[in-house]
């Protein structure tokens, strides 16, 4: 029976050594320490043994016992441990990898992004912004700026109008009346805002579109200044090596009027698809503010004298950066921004 004892001692220590689960290890205890366990087995024996071999049997399986259940215990706290550091291992978190995604960043409107290059140029040569409202009389949006009620060129503008004296701004140019009204000359002014003109919606054409008029007033200006600061923001939006020229033309609030013309920023002036041909690319129109429109503003055309240009925004950021279709503008869709 010793002999048997001792067997069966040794064999599960050394099974244990071999274990790795806690099932494996509830039924090694199972097969030895259980109510049907090979060493219970051995115990209910001793009822028929002399005494002298039950005491002696006795101590060596309570010594068995005891020994098997201390290093089950043992077996078992280690597999533990081991399943505690492979679950720490694998949630570990190491705060020096970079993120999955990133923060996903917003990215400007190009025309904002070119809104303030311009302003940004303009600001060097001493202008300040100003806006204006963009529902707006009608006497500022047309009258003010010489175009009465029965002037053709109204027509040159479809209106939304909201009654008979009130309408969406078709232009920035009624802040020019809202500044020579109010503002104390000698100023120079950037002026942005969104302005409003009936119209279908297609890739060239969007009823609500961005505007930004210049104006400068002053005792003494020449034509030679406004074609300075005009080249000056054409350089600084478009480059270098960008020339900008003045073309004769007609608006009422200027006398004389001019169109600017930027050489083509595709072919760099050669000609080619997208200036037609011509090696230009017109961008904004401009002039010697006309005397009337300075004196229904209630200043002294002998005493102040006055350049302005407007310069739609739209135009300028699809030609700067290739955009086709100026809806896109509109659409706030991110995909489009991101490609910019
Ligand atoms: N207001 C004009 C337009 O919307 C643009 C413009 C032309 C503004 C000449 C000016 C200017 O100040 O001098 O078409």
């Amino acid at each position: 029976m010793l002999d048997e004892l001792a067997k069966i001692r040794e064999n599960a220590l050394a099974r244990l050594k071999g274990i790795k689960t806690e099932e494996e290890l509830d039924a090694l205890n199972t097969e030895i320490l259980g109510r049907n366990g090979a060493l219970t087995a051995i115990l209910r024996t001793m009822g028929k043994l002399s005494p002298e071999e039950r005491a002696e049997l006795g101590k060596a399986a309570n010594s068995a016992k005891q020994a098997l259940t201390a290093a089950i215990g043992e077996r078992r706290s280690s597999i533990a441990e081991l399943i505690e550091s492979v679950k720490n291992e694998r949630e570990r978190i190491d705060v020096t990898l970079p993120g999955i995604t990133g923060t996903p960043m917003g990215k400007l409107n190009p025309l904002t992004t070119v809104y303030r290059e311009i302003r940004d140029a303009l600001i060097g040569l001493g202008f300040t912004t100003f806006e204006g409202p963009e529902i707006e009389y009608d006497d500022y949006n047309f009258t003010k700026l010489n175009l009465p009620l029965d002037h053709p060129a109204r027509d040159m503008q479809d209106t939304f109008y909201i009654d008979e004296k009130t309408l969406l701004r078709t232009h920035t140019s009624p802040c020019e009346a809202r500044a020579l009204m109010t503002l104390e000359p000698p100023f120079r002014l950037v002026i942005p805002g969104r302005v409003f003109r009936v119209d279908e919606p297609d890739a060239s054409h969007s009823p609500v579109f961005m505007q930004m008029e210049g104006l400068v007033v002053d005792k003494d200006l020449t034509f030679a200044d406004l074609k300075g600061t005009i080249d000056t923001f054409v350089k600084a939006v478009f480059g270098e090596n960008v020339r900008s020229r003045l073309r004769p033309s007609f608006f009422p609030f200027t006398e004389p009027s001019a169109e600017v013309d930027i050489s083509c920023t595709i072919c760099g002036g050669e000609g080619c698809s997208s200036c037609k041909g011509t090696g230009w690319m017109e961008i904004m129109g401009c002039g010697i503010t006309n005397p009337h429109e300075i004196e229904n503003c209630g200043l002294d055309p002998k005493e102040w004298k006055a350049f302005a240009f407007g310069i739609g925004i739209d135009r300028v950021a699809c030609l700067k950066y290739g955009i086709n279709d100026i809806r896109l503008l509109y659409e706030g869709d991110a995909r489009f921004l991101k490609q910019l």
